[in-house]
């Protein structure tokens, strides 16, 4: 598929088939948000794979939607601000943009095997850190559910160009 093509055929997956992911089509999507591109190649990010089967109730207290755990597999991207670069000029830290550009590739990656995601930030953040054994300094940024979907897309609603972009200045 063409980047344009993919990029308009992801979309947010909000209802997903128990049929388990392929090993081959989870490596390549991982693979993909390794390749990010991330501040000075730091790569202050971690990704946790999460089988749903089983620890469907923990996983509920992260994010309570009935098609959270729907899919096979939860995928937490997680930031690691004492690895990411900082900006010297005010200590602006990229941890967190490191991690969410790790988490675009994935949802891209996964529309391109056929796979559904849909990106959860709001989720409870006391309960991931306990429910997946986070260290103090590492942040949850970012879930998805990985699996195939179980619904259609909504037609694409977005601001047109001229209101999302300007030129020369604010
Ligand atoms: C940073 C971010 C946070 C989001 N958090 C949630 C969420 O917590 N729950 C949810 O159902 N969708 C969430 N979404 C999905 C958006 O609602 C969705 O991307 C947007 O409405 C556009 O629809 P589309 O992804 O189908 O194109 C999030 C998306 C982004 C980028």
């Amino acid at each position: 598929m063409n980047f344009q093509a993919l990029i308009r055929t992801r979309y947010s997956v909000r209802a997903y088939k128990p049929d388990a992911v392929e090993e081959d089509k989870l490596t390549r999507i991982l693979e993909a948000a390794r390749i990010a591109p991330t501040a000075a190649n730091r790569q202050a990010f971690r990704i946790i794979v999460l089988p749903t089967k089983g620890r469907e109730a923990e996983l509920h207290r992260i994010y309570g939607r009935d098609w959270f755990v729907q899919a096979p597999l939860v995928l937490a991207v997680c930031a690691v601000p004492s690895e990411a670069w900082v900006r010297k000029a005010d200590g602006w830290n990229a941890a967190e943009v490191d991690a969410t550009i790790a988490m675009a590739h994935i949802v891209l990656a996964a529309a391109e095997e056929g796979l559904g995601t849909c990106w959860i930030a709001a989720f409870d953040p006391g309960a991931a850190r306990d429910v997946l054994g986070l260290p103090p300094d590492v942040i949850p940024a970012a879930f998805t559910p990985l699996g195939y979907p179980a619904d259609t897309p909504a037609p694409k609603k977005r601001r047109p160009l001229t209101e999302l972009v300007r030129r020369g200045r604010w």
